[in-house]
């Protein structure tokens, strides 16, 4: 079992790498801790909306927030360095992948509220940052190691890396993509899988991985059509994370989903497509209700979820914000559903913007 306070330490570099057991790999330098990057220009998201963390994490989430913003960043370059030709920056993955699992270490809650907040400018970076979130957190509520989480997660911030070479003007269409733009798309796998094999200092087992992450285990994903344990657990992972994130998120052609309902296609897509283990997982880690969600009471009353209860996934801890004829508290009452039997969630507030439509 991973100790996420020894990646920490090794994160903020105040302990000597050690070597750990993990899946057979060949070996690899090991890269010196590039200096932190805080480029001037970091795009930031939008002001938190529905889908923000509460107030009170604000202070706690500052550095966690530090490391989600360097992860978008450091794929934004990887991405333009990918389009170009040129190589990708393997000790710079690692520092993100490490800084990720010490943010999930320090605050899970405010960094997954948060990446489900709307992207910044270009979607990719922010997408790609937020898989690579989403599948760590999965990687260790299943206890990987070490090494397992890194070559995950160098996974999870790559596996769209293929992109680069679809023009933009596809990725950004609005309405249905012709067979061709639809053959370029399919293509992005095998091109991701390419452009990690010719990059140096990066595991072998990185490209097999991003080239499996549109495999479903029914048989029916691309680009080989493999099935079940036939994909690599890290693509199964990965693919799982891939469609929950992308449907909490809009698209040029679609709304997003509230994560509530994205978890319920979740564990539908769960029984065919995807790896119930892993769904499984998902559902108990990110919650039906997750941090930050807005959502009506039995009693009429609304409320944020402020924390998840991981036994019991219908009944978080929220804070009660109006009373049953929808007046707002002069202060919030924080209600534990755990302890108030009587007391539950009716449904899940839409944002505004989803219900004028
Ligand atoms: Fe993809």
């Amino acid at each position: 079992m991973v100790r996420i306070a020894d990646i920490m330490k090794k994160a903020s570099g105040e302990e000597p790498e050690r070597k750990r057991p993990g899946r057979e790999k060949p070996e690899e330098k090991k890269p010196a801790r590039a200096p932190a990057e805080k480029p001037p220009s970091v795009p930031q998201k939008p002001p938190p909306g529905p889908g923000a963390p509460p107030a009170a994490a604000a202070t706690p989430g500052r550095d966690v927030l530090a490391e989600y913003q360097a992860a978008v960043e450091f794929m934004r370059k990887q991405l333009v360095q990918a389009r170009a030709g040129s190589q990708l920056d393997p000790g710079g993955m690692k520092q993100v992948v490490l800084g990720l699992v010490k943010a999930l270490g320090q605050d899970p809650d405010t960094l997954v509220a948060h990446i489900m907040g709307p992207y910044g400018e270009d979607y990719l970076p922010w997408h790609s940052a937020n898989v690579a979130v989403l599948s760590l957190k999965v990687g260790l509520a299943l206890g990987w190691n070490e090494q397992e989480l890194l070559d995950l997660g160098a996974s999870a911030l790559m596996h769209d890396i293929g992109m680069s070479s679809v023009r933009e003007n596809i990725i950004s269409k609005e309405g249905g993509l012709s067979r061709s733009e639809m053959e370029q798309i399919r293509e992005h796998p095998t091109k991701s899988a390419e452009i990690l094999a010719h990059a140096k200092g990066i595991n072998e087992v990185v490209a097999g991985v991003v080239e499996q992450e549109h495999e479903r285990v029914d048989g029916k994903g691309y680009p080989k059509g493999l099935k079940g344990d036939d994909i690599h657990e890290y693509a199964r992972v990965i693919s799982a994370v891939d469609v929950y994130e992308a449907l909490t998120h809009p698209r040029s052609y679609r709304k997003r989903y509230v994560p509530y309902e994205a978890l319920k296609m979740l564990m539908e897509a769960g029984r065919s497509m995807l790896d119930p283990r892993v769904v499984k997982v998902m559902v108990e880690e990110l919650s039906l209700y997750p941090v930050g969600s807005v959502v009506k009471l039995n009693t009429e009353e609304l409320a944020r979820v402020i924390h998840s209860n991981k036994n019991a996934i219908m009944r978080p801890v929220v804070e009660v914000t109006t009373d049953s004829a929808g007046d707002p508290l002069a202060e919030p009452r924080v209600l534990d559903l755990t302890k108030h039997p009587m007391v539950h969630i009716s449904t899940i507030e839409r944002e505004e913007e989803e219900e004028d439509d």
